[in-house]
This record gives C-alpha cells, sequence and structure tokens, in this order.
C-alpha cells in the first residue's frame, strides 16, 4: 500500500542521484547501516569511489592554508594519503616529534555543497506529508545550517578542542587534541590516534566489542551531556586502542546541547522504561515532541517495538534491528498515527541522527547489555563513568 513515506524516500534518493551533497550523504549511509538494513533502493545506487587528491594539489592547499611550505610547518608528512572521503582525505605526519593526523579539504567541495543545499527544499513537502506538525522549513534551515559548519574544518578544531578538554581525564575515553595554529577552514590538525576502527572489531573477542559498545555510548550520548552532542557515529570514526581505550574522529557534525534538554530526554526514559505513560507524555509533552495525552500510546508502541531491548540485558545487533523493523512494519499505521501528532524542535535534528547511528553503529558489534542503563549513566554522568 503506497503510503506517505514512499515520496519522501522517492524525494531523498532522487538527491542522492543528482547532486553532489547528496551523493555524500549516500555514500555516509552506506558506511554507517549494516548491509542487511540497507533499503534495497539504497543499496543499488553504487557510489562512484572517491579519487585521491595528488599530492601537489594537497600541498597548495596546505601552502594556501599557512602561507608557508608544509614541510616549514610540519617535521614530516607522508605524501601517500592514509585516508580518502568524498569530502577530503587525511595525511600522516610529524610535528614537534609526535605523530599527527592532517585532515585536508577537497578543493571546491564546500562551494558545491553550499548551493547542493538549496535543492533540499524539495523534501519540504514530502516531510510534511509524513509529519504535518512539523515545522520543516526550520528543520531544514538546522539540517543546511549544521553541514555547513561541518564542511567548515575550523568549526570542526574548535568543537574537537572542546570535546578534548572533557575528555582529559575520563578514564577509557580520547579525543585527540587539535592544534589550533595550523586550523583553517580547509585544514585541521589533530594527534595521532592508533586503535583498531569499530568497523574491524566484528570478529574480536567479546571482551573488547564490549569495551568498543560501552565507550561508543559514553562518548556520544555523554558528549550532549558535555553540552556538544558528537552527532556523527560512524564504525571509521571510533578506534580501540589495545588498552581498551577509545578514540573518536571526525567533529565535523556536532551540535551545541542546553542541559534541560538532556534532563527531559533522561525524564522521558525513565518513565518509559517504567511503563508510566501518563508521565512519558509529561516528559514528551515538555520536550516538544508529542502532546501529552499521547504518552500511553507512544509507550505501549515503544515497547511493543522495542520488546527486549529495553527490559534490561539483551544482544543488540543486526536480527535485533530487523526484528524491530519488522514490527514497525506490522504497526506501520499506528506508527503514522502518532508521526502524523509528533512534532521535532529543530535543535533534536543533529542529537536524534546520533542516536539513530549509535543503534546502527552497535548492532554489528552484536553485544549484551543493559542499553537503557547504558544511555541513562551517559546522558548523566557524561564522560565520566
Ligand atoms: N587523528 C586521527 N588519527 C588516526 N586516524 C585518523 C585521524 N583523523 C582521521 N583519521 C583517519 O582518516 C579517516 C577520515 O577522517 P574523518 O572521518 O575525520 O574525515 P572525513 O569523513 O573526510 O571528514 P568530514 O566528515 O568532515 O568530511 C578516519 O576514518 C580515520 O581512518
Ligand atoms: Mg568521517
Amino acid at each position: 500500500v503506497p503510503g506517505p513515506l514512499e515520496p519522501l524516500a522517492d524525494a531523498a534518493l532522487g538527491l542522492a542521484r543528482t547532486t553532489t551533497a547528496g551523493r555524500i550523504a549516500l555514500v555516509a549511509a552506506r558506511e554507517v547501516v549494516p548491509a542487511p538494513l540497507l533499503p534495497p533502493r539504497v543499496a543499488a545506487v553504487e557510489p562512484a569511489t572517491a579519487e585521491p587528491l595528488p599530492w601537489p594539489a594537497v600541498a597548495r592547499v596546505l601552502r594556501d592554508a599557512w602561507g608557508a611550505d608544509p614541510e616549514d610547518e610540519l617535521d614530516a608528512i607522508e605524501r601517500e594519503p592514509a585516508a580518502v572521503t568524498p569530502t577530503g582525505q587525511v595525511h600522516r605526519g610529524v610535528l614537534d616529534g609526535a605523530p599527527v593526523a592532517v585532515k585536508v579539504r577537497r578543493p571546491g567541495v564546500a562551494e558545491v555543497v553550499r548551493s547542493d543545499l538549496r535543492t533540499l527544499e524539495v523534501l519540504a513537502a514530502p516531510l510534511r506529508a509524513v509529519l504535518p506538525r512539523i515545522d520543516a522549513g526550520r528543520l531544514l534551515a538546522e539540517a543546511r545550517e549544521r553541514a555547513l559548519d561541518e564542511l567548515d574544518l575550523e568549526h570542526e578544531a574548535s568543537a574537537q578542542r572542546r570535546l578534548a578538554r572533557a575528555a582529559r581525564g575520563a578514564e577509557g575515553l580520547a579525543v585527540p587534541a587539535p592544534v589550533m595554529r595550523l586550523s583553517h577552514p580547509a585544514v585541521l590538525v589533530t594527534a595521532w590516534a592508533e586503535g583498531t576502527p569499530v568497523a574491524d572489531l566484528a570478529g574480536a573477542p567479546a571482551a573488547r566489542r564490549e569495551a568498543a559498545a560501552r565507550a561508543l555510548v559514553r562518548l556520544h550520548v555523554g558528549s550532549a551531556r558535555e553540552a556538544l552532542a558528537h552527532c556523527d557515529p560512524h564504525p571509521r570514526h571510533a578506534l580501540l586502542a589495545p588498552d581498551g581505550a577509545v578514540a573518536l574522529l571526525d567533529h565535523g557534525a556536532t551540535r551545541a546541547v542546553a542541559p534541560e534538554r538532556v534532563d527531559r530526554a533522561v525524564a522521558a526514559l525513565d518513565a518509559l522504561l517504567d511503563e508510566d505513560g501518563a508521565s512519558f507524555g509529561t516528559a514528551l509533552a515538555a520536550l516538544g515532541w508529542l502532546p501529552e495525552e499521547d504518552g500511553p500510546a507512544a509507550a505501549a508502541l515503544a515497547w511493543d517495538l522495542a520488546g527486549d531491548l529495553l527490559a534490561g540485558p539483551a544482544v543488540l545487533d543486526v536480527d535485533a534491528l530487523l526484528a524491530v523493523r519488522a514490527r514497525a512494519v506490522a504497526r506501520r499505521d499506528d506508527v503514522l498515527a502518532l508521526a502524523a501528532r509528533a512534532t521535532l524542535p529543530p535543535e533534536d535534528l543533529l542529537p536524534l541522527r546520533m542516536l539513530g547511528a549509535l543503534v546502527l553503529v552497535l548492532a554489528p558489534l552484536a553485544v549484551e547489555l543493559d542499553w537503557p542503563a547504558a544511555v541513562r549513566a551517559a546522558a548523566t554522568r557524561g564522560f565520566a563513568q
């Protein structure tokens, strides 16, 4: 039965096929969403692989940024990139005897994405068909502003500095410190982090997978309590070191979060876990997500969809998420009925993207944990354990 979700999916896929910004988002989605959960139509779009920038082009970006030859500012820099992405690449270097990561923005990409962001407007009407009470204009404006932040590596440097300071002294967590003197809209230099990306941990011993999963929840959910949410969970943005510490990379997509909103989200979680629909409604209304009277129906639906994952220790894996999706499809009409009554304050857009992506990054680790308790602890204590 065609419903209001299909036109939205069509519009989003259209952007992914026809714009640079859409292709960048598609590449990220394919890396974050486990393959069995990728909608077939998304899986079918094969994005072009990013070509590495040749060294002379990288050297030019660095010279333009620093007004000096790269070798004058750094002890050394490798000419072959350590990583290549659609928006740029990362080179390994040495500064004051210590290894650093030098991230360079691909020339021209910021300009192209900035102009592509106007085309986000085509999502407004189909979005309103699913969520008629939202302010689609303000939500898309928020999406645009945060995407522009994400392209600006000087913005990223200041976000990363804040979270690096917050993580100092938090056992088991690390955020590589940026070198502010060398930061520029097109260049970011940070301490090099050693470790295995979460993407490569699927077959690791259970204790290592659990250490990574616990740290991911503390880093992402905890960052909201630290007042600057890191909203870009990705299987290559977290590195597990041999000693069990996890380093978090790529601080482009961050969002300032007011402590009151985290308090309200914790109150909503507590009410949900208590199966107290009335209090859940009060908390959701305080967040501005749903009218108070919808609390009991929303709580019942959440329990029906999430089931074991809310009830205590449970394995969060790809099969568990496929089961949640199957139950959501079975109760599609109830889900859409609640969506029709929901609102979303624009400031919550990125934090919600964070929670969604976090679940998707955690699933391949297949760890058994009391997830609501871990989330609650991080939302309450931040980076502290
Ligand atoms: N400090 C670091 N230490 C080790 N490896 C790093 C570091 N910074 C980046 N890398 C490597 O480079 C890859 C790409 O870095 P990052 O995700 O920050 O770039 P990006 O995705 O191009 O950024 P953006 O989302 O801002 O366009 C990482 O997944 C990681 O493998
Ligand atoms: Mg990245």
